[in-house]
Order: structure tokens, then sequence, then C-alpha cells
């Protein structure tokens, strides 16, 4: 398992460009499953996770070739149905695949993608929405297995605001009969991009970005190309690392609308920052302040950028009240953040962070989830002398080579094979 080894004291300097967005992707590969033919998608990550995807859609019957950042996906006439637990157990966004194979095949078994380190991340609101939608669903050891005769437009109203579940039911809706209205739908920008996508097939749908998506079902779709828009968590991770080493960094090809919320917090923090169309360059901050945020849906504060934000809190002045809301487990990085000396205090879903500006330590540390291994690489960017992250596969799942991106900005990091 790769570790990552990181030397602080340097402040990074220059120009970063973003890779495109991981959660956009993987509701988008999985939508290209609705359509028969050749798809080209451009602008993707090369990520675990999209190895992952890929191999599931290959699994399914379809051809898929990727390099240098494009993928090109060749949906068969007739998929197979089964989305194993092997593949399935590696990577949960493959409930994807649940809406596209029942509203194309009418049957799909796809495994339970179980728990996950940040929390328990049931599905059943994926299950909620394929029910209005008119599949049949049972569970029989650890799948999913649903039938439909043709799935039929429905009111689907979501307790709670789910990326997945909407994703899911826009797809599947997409080529049902009649009408469905989707309430209290999730707004966040990657919902937008798979609207956008689902539209250039050829799916009638309207409000994707509002709290109610339409969508008229048609009876076929097209295979088309399509840009995946630019990584918001990425982008807001090497903002941090600029600012934290009190550097100077343009971060490139983002689109700062996505990060609205989170950089009011970073602008109410004092961290100096100039916001063009499609770039944030941070200015160096020798001293900023700490300031609250409780993670919320979009256009709330991004959990995926709770852990990264805290590192930046513990070196601000004063103290930082961080409240996650959206994930019930979602503070794992804690404890190590405290190995290398930061002082947080936790109360079930809030973490008191008091800052102390150069006070965190180099140290060995463990990643225990995607974001959090990229809050300790952040961490390892101002802990004095040196730290080594483990369990570094996590950070490929989402990040595309982080490390090569930061070195070019100055910072001294290497990638330790073993
Ligand atoms: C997506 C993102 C993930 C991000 C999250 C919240 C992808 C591939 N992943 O995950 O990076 O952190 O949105 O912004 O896009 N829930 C249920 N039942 C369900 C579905 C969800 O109770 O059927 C709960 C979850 O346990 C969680 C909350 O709802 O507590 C939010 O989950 P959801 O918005 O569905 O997140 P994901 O789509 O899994």
């Amino acid at each position: 398992m790769d570790k990552m080894n990181v030397i602080s004291g340097v402040a990074l300097k220059g120009e970063v460009t973003v890779s495109g967005a991981k959660n956009s992707v993987l509701a988008l590969v999985f939508a290209s499953l609705l359509a028969p033919g050749r798809h080209r998608l451009t602008n993707v990550p090369a990520l675990k996770d999209i190895e992952s995807a890929n191999a599931l859609l290959k699994s399914l019957g379809c051809e898929v070739e990727f390099a240098n950042n494009e993928l090109v996906i060749q949906v068969p006439e007739t998929l197979k149905h089964h989305a194993d637990y092997e593949i399935v157990r590696k990577m949960r966004a493959s409930i994807l695949c649940l809406g596209p194979l029942l509203a194309r095949m009418q049957k799909a078994e796809v495994s339970l993608p179980g728990g996950c380190a940040i929390g328990a991340r049931p599905i059943n609101l994926h299950l909620e929405a394929m029910k209005a939608l008119g599949a049949e669903l049972k569970l029989e050891s650890g799948y999913v297995i649903g039938h439909a005769k043709k799935l039929k437009g429905a009111n689907i109203t979501f307790d709670f605001a789910t990326v997945g579940g909407t994703e899911n039911a826009m797809m599947a809706a997409s080529l049902s009969e009649g009408e469905t209205v989707i309430e209290n739908a999730a707004k966040e920008p990657e919902i937008v991009d798979l609207a956008m996508y689902l539209q250039k097939m050829g799916a009638k749908i309207s409000g994707a970005g509002t709290g109610t998506i339409t969508i008229q079902g048609v009876e076929r779709l097209k295979a088309v190309d399509h840009e995946i828009i630019a990584d918001r968590v990425e982008a807001g991770t090497l903002i941090i690392a600029a600012a934290i080493t009190g550097g100077e960094v343009k971060v490139k090809k983002c689109d700062p609308h996505h990060l609205e919320t989170f950089l009011k917090k970073l602008k109410e923090a004092g961290i100096r920052m100039t916001i063009e169309k499609d770039s944030v360059t941070v200015l160096p901050t020798s001293s900023f302040k700490c300031v609250d945020i409780t993670t919320g849906p979009h256009p709330g504060f991004p959990t995926d950028l709770q852990a990264q934000y805290m590192v930046l809190m513990t070196q601000g002045q004063g103290a930082s009240v961080i409240k996650e809301t959206i994930f019930e487990n979602r503070f794992m990085h804690v404890q190590e953040l405290t190995r290398m000396g930061a002082h947080v205090t936790i109360s079930t879903n809030t973490a008191t962070v008091h800052g102390e500006p150069g006070g965190l330590m180099g140290a060995p540390v463990m990643a225990t989830d995607l974001r959090a291994s990229a809050c300790l690489v952040l961490a390892g960017l101002v802990a004095k002398g040196e730290t080594t992250v483990s369990r570094i596969y996590h950070l490929d799942r989402g990040y595309e080579k982080l490390e090569d991106k930061l070195a070019k900005l100055g910072a001294r990091i290497r990638r330790i094979k073993e």
C-alpha cells in the first residue's frame, strides 16, 4: 500500500488546473446505459473510482476505452443486468446502475453497496423512488432484485435531498412513460451536469439545480459526447493548500459559482483571493481567523470539504465550530489531526477547533477515507517536519495525481511505493 511523504515549509506558488468532477462522471457513466451506441465523455479524471465504474460497465456488456482523460463507452442494445458484489463493494456509486437497468432492461440485480467508513449510508430513498416509478423490488442474498414492466412517471418526494437518489430517479424517469416530478431534489452542480447530459441524449428535463425537477419520459435516448464539469472538491482542496501555506496560487478551470458558500467562509476568515469567471487566485495571507461552518446539501457548505476546512481552521486565530449534518461519522480525521498536535474536541456531530498557527507537528498518520486522506496531506504541508500518510489508496479514489499538482506548486511531497 502506497504512502505519501510530505515535508512542510514551502509557501505554494504558481498555477494549477482542476480535473473533471469525480461525482459527475460517476453519474454520467451510468446514465450512458440508457442509450445504446457510442458515448464519448471528455475531461474524465483518471481515478480508482472511474476504474471501478468501468469494470462494472464492462460486466454489464459495454465496451470501454479510457485514455488521456477521454472515456468512450459503447453501450449494446441488450445489457446484462447483474451488478456483482465484487465490483459494487469497491464503490458505492455503483448503485446508480439500478435506475438505468430497470428503465432499459426492465430488470436489475444490483448488490447492496453496504456500509462505509463515513456512515451507514442506506439506499432506502433510491429504492422508494424506483418503487414509485412502478418497479417491484425485493432484497435477496445481499442483492436488490428489481423487475418492472414499463416504468411509469410518478411524483417522488424525497425526505432528504439525496444526491444519488435524485440521480437514479432522473435517469429512470427519462425512459419512463409520462411525467415525473421529483420534489426536494438535490441541487448539486453534478445534478445539473447529469441533466445537461440527459438533455443532449434527448431527455426532457427541467428544473435541475432547483428543488423540483420535472421529467417527461421519452421512448428512446441517443448516445452523445459530453465534457465533464470541473471538480469543485478538488478545487476547494487546492485553494486550502495555497491558503494554509500562505502561498500565491491560481486554481484554474474551476467554477467559483459551484463553491459559493465555501469561498464566502474563506473570505470571512480573511483569506485574500481574486475570483474570476473560471479561476480562483489565492493571495498570500499571513494571518486569518477561525470561522464556524455547518455542512449542508448544496448550496450549503459541502461535506466533502469539511475535513480539509478543518485543517485550515487549525491554522487560524480563535476557535471554529464545525457541524456535520450530512454523514454521522465524518470526523475520523480528527483523531489523526490530534496526533499531529491539533486542538479539536468533538461532541456528537460538532467539532470545535482551537486554532494555533504553526502548531501542527509532522507524524505518521493513517487515512481512513477519501476526504480524510486529503485533509492529512494538507496538514502535512504545514506541520513542522515530516508527515507520512499511509493508506493513501483512499486518496487515489478521488484525486487525480494530487501529489504531482502540489509538487509543481513547490510542495515537498512524494509517493512511497510499497
Ligand atoms: C454523494 C457524493 C458524496 C457526497 C454526498 C453528499 C457521489 C458519487 N457521491 O453521495 O461525495 O459526500 O453526495 O453531498 O456523488 N441517505 C439515506 N438514504 C438513501 C440515500 C442517502 O438515508 O437512500 C442519507 C445518507 O446516508 C447521507 C445523506 O442521506 O447521510 C446524504 O446522502 P446522499 O446525498 O445520497 O449522498 P451520496 O449520493 O451517497
